[in-house]
């Protein structure tokens, strides 16, 4: 057949008046009027995505682990109790649902974003799919097991999790959306369609992109159109074309004055596929797409759009804390808020496939993105791990991960593992090679990267060198020597720091220790904590400042996440992490202004640590940080001045030293970021800093005050107003404050919730990694002064009116938040 096409542009046509025309395709997210069940018997009702064990409660009984964490350098077996989050998420769990496919569709695709783990679906009793792995996205062709005359058909999802399958909180059950797809015998293939920028710069964009059709019988009955729409919905260009018979389609079309994506300007486009039959539309897709173009080479380490930068990243797991592992959009949303006002602009979803939703507000908030896939290959890091797939699955897992993110214009980069065992050997070697080839084949325009943590073994088998993108995890000390023998002529700290710390916790006195512990299970507030293969932050800033060779870094992690409470594996009741920057609430801790001080570089930083109410200190040595962007400033206690200091400018870090940093480096390298007065003797009443610029002249200051007796709750809610959709949240900071309105540090009160009107409690966390109190409960104890509610929207547009009680000093709170 002739095969013709036609481009053009006709900026006057708005997309949406196209859409309305077409009825073909219908897309239902399976959201609504399912049943969960333990045990077949009693079934309760659920909305998707859901996960079950969230509700804990807490119990270390819960896949107690006794394991030596060879990862962590330890040789003997001891009991590990909160390493996966001491919630029940381990056994069967039961799913069923109902849904009907009207008569005018004859083909059926269910779409699973993900289900914790190996989901077998049954449709009308018949098994229909299976997937081994919890964290990809999987498709399931419906059509011969579903009712085509109407009727509805019944859908149940089995899930099991073995215990000693994951060094993480792993969630469970359906966790994220189902979508169910409807078209006719003929249509665009899901993931059929593949966007990309060829070229860009301001002036013109190259686009490619390709469609599969399927389903085609007489293909001269066929064509398509391919369009780009900006984001108001004006066609920018289009273009037209005959089908050929295998369905298979490639375009390329030239944009004028393109807008290009970046973090720091989103800009989305609109692709929409049209599919005619003679002439009239049979199927239509939207996809969200953005134009811009990366490169990684020797010269110019990583590009955005021909700019140079470094990635400013943080790795999160994919648990939203007190919600689980339940994906939510506005969750999602917040924390790419908090990470982008530290300056943050890329994050690693390690150690596994993010969420479509998740994608999708990279997309549009602009954040570039790791997606990573496997933690490990053949050889397991936990008995029933991925191991026990890796040979069957790992090339279907990658082929869907990729073929479901591939047009995310946030996504930069594959991941296709994370200290895999076998990175010393030849055989890991050809692994990393195949499945690199894998990426590259199903997608040509991103490079592949992986994290190693053992330099010298990966460069010595060749598995570093085989990398699009070396990615090394901690040891900067290595950093110097590995670079010289990577060809690439560049390397990515895809893993950083894993400092370790509580949030509005201070220890005394102030030790700067890699194995510290303490009693009560926190971690010192001040940021003096670290690991024994890690490090602090600074040293990271040293790395990615000095070293030329180095494109960025990805700091473990963001958030802190249910499971792996190291420092604290063996002690109970331990149950999640101290790695975060925010704690599993989502508030900051100190850290994150010191990442604030570095990486925003459009606002200014300056924060002061620790809190200024300390009764019983008083007369003795109490340390003040403050991190600022600033080079120097000068303290005073109750207007005593404690001296005028500078950052030390000439520090150097250790990534060529071939050594890890002693305690005593690591304070004096903290002296390039931080403003540290060692010896501020504690009195009560105002503590204040004078921050000066460059050019020695003031520039702003900050002030904390000696709290009071706590006389008044304080609410403060992220959004006054939120969608009366049923999925939006409202987080709600709860704090305790004296007359003043300063915080009261140290409160730790237990309050009540009631949530009514229109919305109701979600859920509470305090960001205690030791507390057993139920996130899903509405009372919980303040830990550090605070602590985040979190309230959801129904269906009506209206009021939610939250009040906020505490019993102990009889004070009590409302709030109404708004519901559009
Ligand atoms: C890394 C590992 C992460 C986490 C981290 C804690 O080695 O990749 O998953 O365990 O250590 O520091």
């Amino acid at each position: 057949m002739t095969y013709q096409k036609r481009t053009y542009s006709l900026i006057a046509v708005l997309l949406f008046a196209c859409l309305s025309f077409s009825q073909v395709r219908k897309e239902i997210n399976l959201q609504n009027g399912w049943e969960f069940s333990r045990d077949s018997i009693n079934w309760q009702d659920v909305r998707i995505p859901h996960d079950w064990a969230i509700s804990g409660p807490f119990d270390k009984k819960w896949d107690l682990q006794y394991v030596a964490i060879t990862q962590n350098g330890e040789k003997k077996k001891s009991e590990k109790t909160g390493r996966s989050g001491a919630l029940p998420w381990i056994g069967h769990g039961l799913y069923r649902t109902t849904f009907v496919v009207p008569t005018k569709y004859t083909k059926a695709l269910l779409h699973f974003d993900g289900a914790m783990a190996e989901p077998t679906v049954y449709i009308n009793g018949k098994k229909a799919g299976y997937w081994a792995y919890g964290y990809n996205a999987f498709e399931i062709d419906a059509t011969p097991f579903i009712h085509h005359d109407g009727t509805p058909n019944t859908m149940e999802v089995d899930l099991q999790n073995l215990e000693e399958s994951s060094r993480w909180y792993p969630g469970a059950g359906i966790y994220r959306p189902v979508t169910l797809i409807l078209t006719g015998n003929t249509y665009i293939d899901h993931w059929g369609t593949y966007f990309r920028t060829l070229q860009a710069n301001d002036q013109k964009a190259l686009l490619s992109i390709d469609t599969k059709i399927k389903g085609i019988q007489n293909s001269n009955d066929f064509s398509a159109e391919i369009g780009i729409y900006d984001n108001r919905g004006f066609l920018q260009q289009a273009e037209h074309t005959d089908i050929p018979s295998n369905g298979v389609l490639h375009s390329e079309i030239t944009l004028n004055h393109p807008k290009l994506w970046s973090p720091e300007s989103p800009y989305l486009y609109r692709l929409v596929t049209r599919l005619y039959r003679n002439h009239q539309l049979i199927d239509e897709t939207t996809e969200k797409v953005g134009v811009r173009t990366i490169s990684f080479d020797k010269e110019n380490g990583f590009r955005l759009n021909g700019i140079r930068r470094k990635f400013r990243g943080v790795c999160l797991h994919h648990d939203l804390g007190p919600l689980g592992a339940a994906v939510n959009k506005a969750a999602l949303i917040r924390q790419v808020r908090i990470l982008k006002d530290m300056g943050c602009d890329a994050i690693r979803t390690s150690h596994n496939m993010p969420s479509t939703m998740q994608m999708e507000v990279y997309d549009s908030l602009g954040i570039m993105a790791m997606a990573e896939s496997f933690d490990m290959w053949i050889y397991p890091k936990c008995k029933n791990g991925y191991a026990r797939f890796f040979k069957d699955w790992s090339d279907k897992d990658i082929t869907n991960l990729v073929l479901n993110h591939r047009n995310h214009p946030s996504l930069v980069m594959w991941s296709i593992g994370n200290e895999i065992p076998e990175q010393w050997s030849k055989e890991g070697q050809q692994i990393a090679a195949h499945l690199q080839a894998l990426c590259h084949q199903l997608d040509p325009s991103r490079p592949v990267t992986q994290g190693m943590d053992r330099a010298e073994d990966a460069l010595k088998s060749g598995f570093a060198q085989t990398m699009d993108i070396p990615g090394f995890n901690y040891r900067v000390y290595k950093y110097g020597k590995s670079i010289t023998q990577l060809p690439q002529g560049f390397l990515l700290g895809s893993e950083t720091a894993s400092t370790v710390s509580s949030r509005g916790v201070y220890k005394f006195p102030v030790e700067w220790s890699n194995s510290k512990t303490y009693p009560d299970g926190q971690c010192n507030g001040y940021d003096t904590q670290w690991c024994s293969w890690s490090n602090l932050p600074e040293e990271d800033f040293i790395a990615q400042e000095d070293a030329p060779y180095t494109i960025g870094q990805f700091v473990w992690t963001g958030f802190d996440y249910l499971g792996e409470p190291t420092p604290y594996d063996n002690y109970w009741p331990s149950r999640s992490s101290y790695f975060g920057i925010c704690d599993l609430a989502g508030l900051p801790k100190d850290r994150y202004y010191l990442y604030r001080s570095v990486w925003n570089t459009k606002e200014h930083t300056i924060h002061l640590l620790p809190h200024w109410t300390w009764p019983g200190r008083e007369g003795k040595i109490t340390p003040v940080f403050c991190y600022t962007d600033y080079p120097s400033a000068e303290l005073f206690v109750n207007g005593k001045s404690q001296g005028k200091i500078s950052k030390i400018k000439n520090i150097e870090g250790e990534v060529s030293t071939g050594k890890p940093a002693t305690p005593a480096e690591a304070q004096e390298r903290a002296g390039r970021y931080r403003l540290m007065w060692n010896k501020v003797i504690y009195e009560p009443g105002e503590l204040k800093v004078v921050v000066y610029d460059r050019t020695g002249n003031k520039a702003g200051e900050e002030i904390i005050h000696t709290a009071g007796k706590a006389t008044q709750i304080v609410l403060n809610a992220d959004r006054p107003v939120i969608s009366a959709d049923g999925n939006d949240l409202c987080f709600i900071t709860v704090s305790l404050a004296d007359k003043e309105g300063t915080m009261v540090p140290d409160a730790n009160d237990e309050l009540t919730f009631q949530v009514t009107g229109d919305g109701n409690f979600k859920g509470v966390c305090n960001g205690d990694a030791t507390s057993l109190e139920v996130f899903t409960q509405p009372r919980m104890k303040l830990f550090s002064g605070q602590l985040v509610l979190i309230v959801q929207s129904n269906n009506h547009k209206g009021t939610i009116h939250v009040k906020v009680v505490d019993s102990k000093k009889r004070l009590v709170k409302t709030l109404d938040i708004k519901t559009l």
